[in-house]
């Protein structure tokens, strides 16, 4: 069982054995211009992505869902589904981006007017910063709590699940809250609503995830199987994202600030996060050189590969130089801290501007 309200650490091999997600890299060769997170294998694994390769294929309307939960600070992780989504603006697709506050208050306690404020001033600004444009037709963004269409069409959906059901998926027992129990429906009606008549009708959709998320995503693969004749939902496909490792070789997460690069943080403390970051460095100078160092055990060179180096030849030089033992971690650390510092400063300049750009999302 896979619980999406914890932090555990994931085995990508293991779900892609254990619960039927397909590797990514088969369908690499179909896709016209892949983006950097799939060409890069941080994109792993996949349900039914062969529907959203047609759909761009053929230039045929799909939808993209995925959310966003209000909780905290957004660090350099979070930028992945930033860069995701951009990538499917680009190629036409419909944008749907819930913020689930109703999901933040039943499983987190945060506060509705919380969640709206998190959600305007460190979501909603940092997506712009990165570079979503918030300003096209096909982009809704919108707070769980605020959207009839999926409350509605969620309590429709729920009469066809039952309590033994949720038990299995998420681990529910006696003590779980109701608010807490009904929140799976919420974001299943995210996922589905952009194929209402309202909306369009039926389209192929995706949602890219982190695999904590593959509960959610079977729940909803099943369900709109039950309502198809009512709805004539096409099965969702969805991505999975590899996470990002933390500074001290752990997980990424916002609640442990030294694990984080935090989207917000200045230049200057970005950058020294990086020259404190844990490396794939050896013990010693002169075993480095005879043996290289270890760059898929290194925090420094994942964050070149997930965000800082955009040419595929540039990395695989690094890549080579670190392996042959031809540059040492100091000198390897100083290039990629001048990379975040450059990123940050951007980010930080664009932030500025965004912020008036953001209050306006979340009206009408
Ligand atoms: N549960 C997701 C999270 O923890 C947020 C979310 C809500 C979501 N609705 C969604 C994700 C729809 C993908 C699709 O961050
Ligand atoms: Fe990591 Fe660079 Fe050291 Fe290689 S040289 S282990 S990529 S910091």
């Amino acid at each position: 069982m896979i619980d999406p309200w914890s932090s555990a650490l994931v085995d990508y091999e293991k779900l892609i054995q254990q619960f039927g997600i397909k590797p990514f890299q088969e369908l690499l060769g179909d896709i016209e211009d892949p983006s950097l997170l799939m060409r890069r294998g941080i994109i792993f694994g996949h349900r039914d992505f062969g529907r959203i390769i047609k759909a761009l294929r053929e230039k045929s309307p799909f939808a993209v869902v995925t959310g966003m939960m209000p909780s905290g600070r957004m660090h350099i992780g979070h930028k992945m589904i930033v860069d995701q989504i951009i990538w499917y603006q680009k190629m036409g697709a419909e944008i749907y981006i819930p913020i689930a506050d109703m999901e933040a208050y039943s499983a987190r306690g945060v506060e509705f007017e919380e969640s709206r404020k998190i959600a305007l001033e460190e979501y909603i600004t940092n997506y712009i910063a990165l570079g979503l444009d918030f300003s096209l037709k096909n982009i809704n963004t919108y707070l769980q709590s605020e959207n009839q269409d999926v409350n509605y069409l969620a309590y429709q959906l729920g009469r066809r699940v039952n309590w033994n059901e949720m038990k299995a998926i998420y681990g529910f027992n006696g003590s779980t809250n109701l608010s807490h129990l009904y929140v799976p429906l919420i974001q299943v009606a995210d996922i589905l609503h952009p194929q209402l008549e309202t909306y369009g009708g039926p389209k192929p959709t995706v949602v890219p995830v982190g695999p904590d998320q593959d509960p959610h995503i079977r729940l909803t693969r099943d369900i709109a199987e039950r309502f198809k004749n009512r709805f004539n939902f096409i099965t969702p496909s969805s991505t999975y994202h590899r996470f990002i490792t933390g500074l001290t070789g752990g997980k990424m997460s916002s609640s442990k600030p030294k694990t984080a690069i935090f989207l917000t943080d200045s230049p200057e403390v970005a950058e020294k996060k990086i020259r404190t970051a844990k490396t794939g460095g050896r013990e010693s100078l002169q075993e480095q050189k005879k043996l290289g160092g270890v760059p898929t055990d290194c925090v420094v060179y994942e964050m070149l590969l997930y965000h800082l180096v955009d040419d595929d030849q540039e990395l695989a030089e690094i890549y080579k130089q670190c392996t042959q033992g031809q540059i040492m971690c100091g000198e390897c650390k100083m290039q990629a801290a001048s990379k975040v510092r450059e990123l940050f400063e951007h980010l930080t300049r664009k932030r500025e501007q965004a912020r008036d750009e953001a209050l306006k999302v979340l009206e009408g």
